[in-house]
């Protein structure tokens, strides 16, 4: 008996059909995997199943009734739904959060030691039970405050959990601790919805994915029927031939150039990219990728060291120094820093770059607008009209808008902090793709994720970073997984083969 059923749901917006038709059920004490490209329509089919949309057409039901029409009301019915972006308050402590919409109160008066326990139970269902009820949510790491978001959920009774790409904002290292709640969670019965794009991770948890195209449901099998081809060929509708087109390019002169850089995170850091080349950066999370990234960019305050590019001494800690040097970070972050999520798709491109859409200091509006289409047609960007509202977007494509972006500035020297962060597997490609076009016009390219192998797959050269240090330096020729992996994880003597 499904717990949840979609009957016959559709979704459109304005003449433009998101869902069309979805049938599917998932059941309790099962993880149901929910993939599909960018802009499928997995998180409309989320927001519907959550009583934030309407859909069109069709129908839900939840435990045997109607799916209620408000989001409160289908909290209170045992539906919960964790977003890709944290929903909690950094300012109030573990407790007043996990408690958020939950408060037990008898006569007016807040019940304080029946809520603190609720509280505790709840978290320790989830692995925080050790946690100061007291700490300020922004002491806790971001796996945390995704647990405590669980946590939450938890405590108001919930019977169906969803996930979208709950793993996307992670560190590499949390990832099994929250497939490991989720596995605990499925065991005690509640039914789960996860969405991803990490294939691997359902290889891991769920008893059946579900595959979303083009807002039609094309696949719904237990997981021992499929294998990572069959389900990409069932999310893309074709092979995919080879994930990451690696050519050999040209490397030209040095473009960028570091001595002994020290910033919060980095230590004593050397390190250079050449005209044409693409270098990656190894790490852990927390080895100083990211920090060096914006150390360079002129986003972190530097404490000592050098920064030159094109042989020019470049001021650190200013963006627009960096800039005017034709330095561009692009952060991993795209909802804090890169995008405004409520100005138009054409008004974000603009903000990368006015020149091109500027005559005398006024902005030309029809000019914007073919920018702005043109770059959303290059990087093949999924969108109703470029005068949309881009965090309408869904998710992978304003990635690639962010990318696009950037690239048609051809900079001298990009840095692309987990560029391909929510990106489908089939667009990844794309996007490095349009990273190799980039370095063939002559940019020095950095780029780091949180997946090695892709960094591996993309790159000329990698620095490998551990505890804010480069540890060891490798050519393409030379790329050795196992021992960059060795180094990585702070492992100074590596053990070579006898002789
Ligand atoms: N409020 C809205 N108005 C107009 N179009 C929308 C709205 N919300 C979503 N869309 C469109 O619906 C399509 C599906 O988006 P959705 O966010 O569901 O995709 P997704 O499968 O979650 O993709 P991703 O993997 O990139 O997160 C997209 O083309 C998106 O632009
Ligand atoms: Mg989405």
């Amino acid at each position: 008996m499904p717990i949840v059923s979609v009957q016959g749901v559709s979704k459109r917006f304005g003449a433009v059909t998101v869902l069309d038709g979805v049938d599917f059920a998932f059941r309790a004490g099962e993880v149901t995997g929910l993939v599909g490209e960018n802009g499928a329509g997995k998180s409309t089919l989320i927001k519907i199943l959550a009583g934030a949309e309407t859909p069109t057409a069709g129908s839900v039901v939840l435990g045997g009734e109607q799916l209620p029409s408000t989001t409160g009301d289908v909290i209170a019915a045992g539906l919960s739904v964790i977003y890709q972006e944290l929903t909690d308050v950094p300012d109030m402590t573990l407790l007043d959060n996990v408690l958020l919409g939950n408060l037990s109160s008898r006569g007016g008066l807040t019940r304080r030691g029946e809520n603190r326990r609720r509280a505790k139970a709840g978290l320790s269902r989830v692995g925080l039970g050790e946690l100061d009820l007291r700490t300020p949510i922004r002491d806790l790491t971001i796996s945390q405050r995704q647990l405590a978001e669980i946590a939450r959920c938890l405590v108001r009774d919930t019977r169906v959990l969803i996930l979208d790409e709950p793993t996307s904002s992670l560190p590499e290292r949390d990832v099994e601790t929250l497939l490991s709640v989720v596995r605990t969670l499925r065991d005690e019965g509640i039914a789960i919805l996860y969405v991803t794009h990490h294939l691997d991770e359902l290889f891991d948890v769920a008893d059946r994915v579900v595959v979303l195209r083009d807002g039609n449901l094309v696949g719904d099998q237990p997981i021992g029927q499929w294998d990572e081809p069959s389900l990409v060929r069932s999310m893309l509708a074709k092979e995919l031939e080879q994930a990451y087109p690696w050519r050999p390019r040209d490397v030209g002169e040095p473009a960028l150039v570091t001595r002994g850089l020290v910033a919060r995170g980095v230590k004593d850091t050397s390190i250079h990219a050449d005209r044409g080349e693409v270098v990656g950066l190894v790490g852990l999370a927390g080895s100083g990728r990211t920090e060096l990234m914006k150390a360079v960019g002129g986003v972190a305050h530097v404490v000592s060291g050098e920064v030159s590019v094109a042989g020019r001494r470049v001021r650190t800690g200013s963006i627009a120094a960096a800039r005017s040097a034709g330095v561009v970070y692009v952060p991993e972050d795209r909802k804090a820093e890169g995008l405004v999520l409520d100005a138009s798709v054409r008004s974000n491109i603009a903000m990368g770059d006015y020149a091109p859409v500027s005559r005398r200091g006024l902005l030309r509006s029809g000019v914007m607008t073919r920018r702005a289409q043109e770059i959303t047609s290059k990087y093949d960007v999924k969108l109703g009209s470029v005068h949309q509202e881009i965090g309408k977007l869904s998710g992978g494509n304003q990635q690639k808008v962010i990318v696009g972006r950037v690239s048609e500035m051809s900079p001298r020297v990009v840095l692309f902090d987990d560029p391909t962060r929510g990106v489908d597997i089939g667009a990844k490609s794309g996007i490095y793709e349009h990273v190799f076009t980039l370095a063939e016009k002559g940019s020095a390219v950095m780029v780091c994720s949180s997946d090695t192998d892709e960094v591996l797959a993309v790159a000329d050269r990698v620095y490998v970073l551990a505890a804010g240090r480069v540890v060891g330096e490798f050519a393409r020729g030379s790329f050795d997984r196992e021992k960059i992996l060795h180094l990585a994880a702070g492992g100074s003597a590596v053990s070579e083969p006898p002789a």
